[in-house]
């Protein structure tokens, strides 16, 4: 039986991951599957799990490099409206589908006067990612807020977990289950003008020190015990050394910056040069931040 009968509709067929990572890198998905339900989704899950399929879920494309020969396997985007509701509830407490963009739901909490996002401010990413790997900066995490999620296994299992069996740390949490469809945060009431000049803030300090119009995946490397990794390449000397078309930012050392020309495997081997440099001159291992489907 074909993988996908009385599903084509919502299947797609060699799509360039280049169209969909921030990088603009990375060959075609053998498939691109968008569910227009939740039920749907669990058809597809179930499949794939029966016959092997691997199944990569896709966000907002901002943390992730994909090689340049593709994925062969599902590449699963929640971009269906089901998937991205915002639902208030009480006086503090937002739900959120993993689908949704960080910056709508950041705007909607901001206008219900609610404060514990703002940490996530110009983060170009979904609910579903952001939780994944705890996605923040200099002014807290999303995990902070993080109440409970909602998860499917890769057999197609649906359950939830909530405080304290969650556990998020720098860029990590203990999640294992493969699929976060949804989460739930706890706010802290507060002021919209209040949150919207911190948004603007954070925002700011991003403008500032990082290149942000240019193709990058965000800060490359996880910062290591509490040692900026930019700070290391740069101390390195390493900013603006270039493979191919793939360079490190003269603005901030921790991005890859990915120009007309460059390939995937471009960033891989900038990745493993500066790795190198690295490891010779301050005897410290840099670990991947950014996801890489190769
Ligand atoms: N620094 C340098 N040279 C550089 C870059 C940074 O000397 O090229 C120095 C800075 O001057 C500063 C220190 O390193 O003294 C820290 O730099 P920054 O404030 O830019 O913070 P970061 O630790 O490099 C982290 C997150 C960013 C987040 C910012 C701001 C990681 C790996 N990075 O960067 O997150 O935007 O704080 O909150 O945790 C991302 O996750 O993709 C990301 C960009």
């Amino acid at each position: 039986m074909d993988l996908f009968a009385d599903l084509e509709k919502i299947v797609k067929h060699n799509v360039s991951m280049a169209e969909h990572t921030w990088f603009r890198l990375g060959g075609p998905a053998k498939y691109f599957v968008e569910p227009t339900s939740e039920d749907e989704l669990l058809e597809v899950v179930r499949r794939c799990h029966e016959n092997n399929v691997p199944i990569y879920i896709l966000g907002r494309g901002s943390n992730l490099l994909v090689a340049d020969k593709g994925v062969d396997g599902v590449v699963l985007r929640l971009s269906n409206p089901c998937f991205n509701l915002i639902e208030f509830h009480g006086e503090n407490t937002v739900r959120a589908g993993a689908g949704t963009d960080l910056s709508v739901l950041l705007g909607e909490c901001a206008r219900k006067g609610l404060s514990g996002l703002e940490c996530v401010a110009g983060i170009p990413g979904t609910v579903g990612g952001a939780v994944k790997i705890n996605a923040g900066g200099r002014f807290g995490d999303i995990g902070n807020v993080a109440q409970s999620v909602k998860l499917m296994d890769s057999s197609g299992y649906r359950f939830e977990r909530t405080r304290p069996d969650i556990f998020f740390g720098y860029r990590m949490t203990n999640i294992m289950a493969k699929f976060i469809l949804g989460a739930e945060f706890n706010m802290t009431p507060d002021d919209p003008e209040q949150i919207g000049r911190m948004i603007k803030e954070v925002w700011m300090l991003k403008k500032n020190t990082q290149p942000m119009n240019s193709r990058n995946a965000g800060c490359v490397f996880k910062n290591q015990r509490a040692i900026s990794a930019g700070a290391l390449i740069d101390k390195a000397g390493l900013k603006g050394t270039k493979i191919g078309g793939a360079s490190i930012s003269e603005r901030h050392a921790n991005f890859i910056v990915a120009q007309d020309g460059a390939t995937s495997q471009d960033v891989l081997d900038l990745i493993e040069h500066v790795r190198r440099a690295v490891r010779d001159r301050f005897d410290m291992e840099l670990e991947l931040e950014i996801e890489v489907w190769q």
